[in-house]
């Protein structure tokens, strides 16, 4: 009962937050607190590839509704508000994010990027909001072929990484005599673990932890290492000011507990109905899907 209660809230505070940001167009800019120069004055656009549970996905409400839920969002919401801009979040997939940033066409990417150093000729990096980490999954039915990160490594293995990753680049280090395949999308590399097409893949922590609540007979492997550990946000190359803002944002966000409960709501509707990646043009969850 107490569960259902902290559900119903986490709901009513999500569908809450995310009428305002449907609602961006209607709401108007933003007072700009900090006279920030954005990509649209008075607004913060902001960047995301919605297949990552619990950082960004879409919660599906009583109605059948796809909303964007997620951490990374709640805390692109509690960003704009810090600086009196109005949200504006542009979904895609994660292959473009890092190509996006550097046309300038976004102010902040929040997409549970990792601070890989080669990304940073195309954006800056906010500090680090969230301890992320690596990790290899399996299914249950080939649970037995993986010890660890060394048993990965053999031809016979077909291993998986979303495109444009870091996760790719740890296939490569890790299990360069497997055949890595790469997806375009987190949820596609889930579902072929599953179904035994892929053997095992490269996939964030948590990101493995929300899927197993869906997925059951999903495996944690192990944790697999990485220098740039942690998860940052991506800012526009060389808008100092907005920078500097962000990241007092951010550390507000985390000192005051609001990231905790950003988190803790994110886990919850990452269980519940949930769509992970792009709708269709009418705002819909795709069809055959
Ligand atoms: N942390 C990894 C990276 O930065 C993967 C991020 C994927 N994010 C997503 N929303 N699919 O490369």
């Amino acid at each position: 009962m107490k569960k259902f209660f902290a559900l119903l809230l986490a709901l009513v505070m999500i569908l809450g937050l995310m009428a305002g940001c449907s609602k961006e167009e209607e709401k108007g800019p933003g007072e700009n607190k900090y006279n920030l120069k954005t990509v649209k004055e008075g607004y913060l656009t902001v960047i995301t590839s919605p297949d990552y549970a619990p950082y960004e996905f879409y919660a599906i409400d009583e109605k059948g509704n796809p909303h964007l839920a997620g951490f990374d969002m709640a805390l692109a919401q509690y960003i704009a508000d810090y600086l009196g801009l109005t949200l504006e979040v542009i979904p895609m997939d994660f292959n473009g994010i890092i190509g996006e940033m550097g046309t300038g066409k976004a102010d902040l990417a929040l997409a549970g990027l990792s601070p890989d150093p080669d990304r940073q000729e195309k954006m800056d990096f906010s500090d680090i909001y969230y301890d992320g980490k690596q990790a290899f999954i399996t299914s249950k039915a080939n649970a037995a072929s993986f010890s660890d990160l060394a048993s990965t490594n053999k031809a016979e293995f077909s291993i998986g990484a979303q495109s444009g990753t870091i996760q790719m680049e740890l296939a490569e280090e890790f299990s360069p005599n497997a055949d890595i395949i790469s997806l375009v999308k987190a949820t596609d590399i889930i579902a072929e673990v599953m179904s035994g097409k892929l053997h095992g893949a490269y996939v964030e922590w948590d990101v493995a932890v929300a899927y197993q609540a869906n997925y059951p007979d999903l495996v944690i492997v192990c944790e697999v290492p990485y220098e740039a550990e942690g998860n940052v946000i991506g800012v526009a190359k060389g808008n100092a000011d907005l920078l500097k803002y962000v990241n007092e944002a951010l550390h507000k966000c985390v000192d005051d507990g609001d990231f905790a409960e950003f988190l803790a709501e994110a886990l919850d509707l990452a269980a519940g109905e949930n769509y992970q990646g792009i709708l269709d043009e009418d705002g819909k969850v795709p069809t055959g899907e």
